[in-house]
């Protein structure tokens, strides 16, 4: 069964589909860590996105592997941990230009369907119920309020050592928004048959419940 989880940034996605995942016994899959990955890659190798070549060379050579603990997902990048360093405010604002890359996006989509070829998956992104899976089994889009959003991140961030103020933080995330709302291939969009959970005012227990209630009813 393929769960898909979509919606903008800092809407709860990665909260609720990690305790989602652990509820019904399913994978966790966090696409946008992988986008993540490969975007610390190209910073680390100073990597042009008009370098076709280069881009293709370091994406073959590539290693992306989850693990899961308790209560956490480590990220590992040729082996490396990578989980807090993905986070940094650096990746985070060219993320988005590298995730908008057709090369980028088709070896990571090849990826994600192989994962989720023979097991139970939560999949969390931003084109997971439109493009990846189109025929997933439920799927959920996640919406929240501006500022609330922002309070999320400042807190995600804090635990990261990074202090970064509401008005920042708002703008950041809406202009990654509009970014990947607006790129031409696969952007973040409701798909029509998508759930919407608005979670601004929800408790993690609350939007957790109703997913996987959903997800047992269905
Ligand atoms: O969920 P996140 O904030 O970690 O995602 C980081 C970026 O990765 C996001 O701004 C857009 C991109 N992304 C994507 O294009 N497609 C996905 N399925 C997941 C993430």
């Amino acid at each position: 069964m393929i769960v898909a989880i979509d919606g903008p940034a800092a809407t709860g996605k990665s909260t609720s589909a990690k305790l989602v995942a652990q509820k019904l016994g399913f994978t966790y899959m966090d696409t946008g860590a992988m986008y993540r990955c490969i975007t610390l890659s190209v910073l680390r190798n100073h990597i042009s996105l008009a370098d076709e070549e280069a881009l293709q060379l370091l994406i073959q050579e590539m290693d992306i592997h989850f693990e899961r603990t308790d209560d956490n997902l480590v990220v590992r990048l040729n082996k490396e941990d990578v989980s807090t360093l993905i986070r940094k405010p650096e990746v985070t604002s060219h993320v988005s230009a590298v995730s908008a890359l057709p090369q980028v996006r088709n070896h990571m989509v090849a990826i994600q369907r192989k994962i989720a070829k023979n097991q139970d998956c939560v999949i969390e992104g931003r084109d997971i119920g439109t493009i990846v899976f189109p025929k997933a089994d439920v799927k959920f889009f996640l919406v929240a309020d501006d500022i609330i959003r922002a309070r999320r991140r400042q807190l995600d961030l804090k635990a990261i050592g990074e202090e970064r103020t509401i008005d920042e933080l708002v703008e950041e995330i809406c202009r990654r928004d509009r970014f990947d709302s607006e790129r031409s291939h696969s952007p973040l969009k409701k798909a029509d048959d998508a759930v919407e959970v608005d979670t601004s005012q929800l408790t993690i227990d609350e939007q957790v419940d109703f997913m996987v209630n959903r997800v047992m009813n269905h």
